[in-house]
């Protein structure tokens, strides 16, 4: 196998243009093995932007790997660049006709050899497994999760390879989906409806979608770097991040060049941010919203924010947006936010294993 690594950034347009619809193709042979369903097929901008886009403080780096000229697997690094500059979260996939010869550990092994030589020692990656399959041999050996929550049945081939490759399996996901507008049970603490100033708790709800409008940079810049915190089991792949309201209007230009419009609700009392939820969904694929952050800050937790939150910004995409259905992921110990979930019409799509490899 013949392997060739993009830095991103490193082709002219031409050559991106010239093999994108071969990754695309690639991509969408392995997402429809996996029974991950349609939605989760990739996107050209998306995919394009990998290829192609550096920021300050993200840049992503391809391998492709060719037999005959035909691509047979592929490999893919998140890297921070501003912190966490010795992190890096590595996928790949082999062409489902070409598996069990070795050239998953072949790309993989490149893939390490080459973080390891940029400084980038502490490795995370992931395997997504439908609930069918996870279920489908409980009595079968499994693997616990470092958490202590959750485990994953040990012969399944990416459970298998990653186990086999030195990953140390972390911490179990549940990745489920709702209906927009449609099952919401109202349970929660507050209605989709609620009108925060009628509320005696002095919490203020705003919701917009779009570009953070400037007022709101600091605020979200400080929400972002405490996602980096204070959620469960964030040591584990990361230290803190640093956000400021440059790094925020970077990531909004970002999201513009995927054609990615995002959703969010704030929560504040007086000017100070207590919590936020985004939700996103691609101009490309407009019926399909995508769970990004929530966290409501340890200061604030306690008075029912994240379900209103949430709430407020359902009701927000069922009145201003196509979105018919969202995909959420949430950490199996992370009841509180599981039960709001629930509670929200959610049921489980996905179990997502998280992974890490230090090669210090
Ligand atoms: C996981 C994946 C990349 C493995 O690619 P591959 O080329 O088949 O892997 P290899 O041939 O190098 O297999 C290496 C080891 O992984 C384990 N493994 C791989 N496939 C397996 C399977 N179907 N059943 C059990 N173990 C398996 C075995 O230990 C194997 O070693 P062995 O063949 O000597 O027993 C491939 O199955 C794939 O593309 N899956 C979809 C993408 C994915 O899940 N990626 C997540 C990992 S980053």
């Amino acid at each position: 196998m013949e392997i060739t690594r993009i830095r991103a950034g490193e082709l002219s347009e031409q050559a991106v243009d010239g093999i994108l619809a071969e990754v695309l193709d690639f991509d969408t042979l392995i997402n429809r093995g996996s029974g991950l369903g349609e939605d989760f097929d990739p996107l050209p901008a998306e995919v394009r932007r990998q290829l192609s886009s550096v920021n300050d403080y993200l840049t992503h780096t391809t391998w492709i790997g060719r037999l005959g000229g035909m691509i047979v697997a592929k490999g893919l690094a998140y890297l921070p660049l501003s912190d966490n500059i010795d992190v890096a979260d590595l996928w790949c996939a082999v062409h489902p006709a070409y598996r069990r010869q070795g050239l998953g550990s072949r790309l993989l092994q490149v893939m390490e050899e080459e973080m390891r030589a940029a400084g980038r020692t502490r490795l995370s990656s992931y395997c997504e497994l439908p609930p069918t399959v996870r279920d489908a041999a409980p009595q079968g050996a499994h693997i616990a999760a470092g958490s202590g929550f959750g485990s994953l049945p040990s012969a399944q081939p990416d459970v298998a390879f990653l186990a086999g490759r030195g990953y140390s399996f972390r911490q179990l996901e549940r990745c489920s989906v709702a209906r927009v507008g449609g099952e919401a049970t109202g349970d929660g603490p507050a209605g989709a409806d609620e009108d925060p100033a009628d509320r005696e708790d002095g919490y203020v709800i705003e919701t917009w979608q779009g570009p953070t409008p400037e007022h709101r940079l600091e605020q979200i810049a400080v929400l972002h770097q405490k996602m980096s915190t204070d959620t469960p089991g964030a040591a584990e792949f990361g230290d803190e991040e640093k956000w400021d309201a440059a790094r925020v209007r970077v990531l909004d230009a970002e999201r513009a060049e995927k054609r990615e419009i995002v959703s969010t609700a704030l929560a504040l009392r007086g000017e100070e941010a207590a919590g936020f939820t985004e939700v996103a969904h691609f101009a490309d694929r407009p019926e399909i919203g995508w769970q990004g952050s929530t966290l409501v800050a340890r200061e604030h937790r306690g008075h029912g924010l994240g379900a209103r939150l949430k709430i407020a910004n359902h009701a927000r995409l069922g009145a201003d947006s196509s979105v018919e259905r969202v995909y959420t992921w949430n950490a199996v110990e992370n009841t509180w936010m599981l039960a709001i979930n629930d509670a929200a019409g959610f049921a489980t799509w996905a179990w997502v294993g998280l992974w890490k490899k230090n090669l210090a």
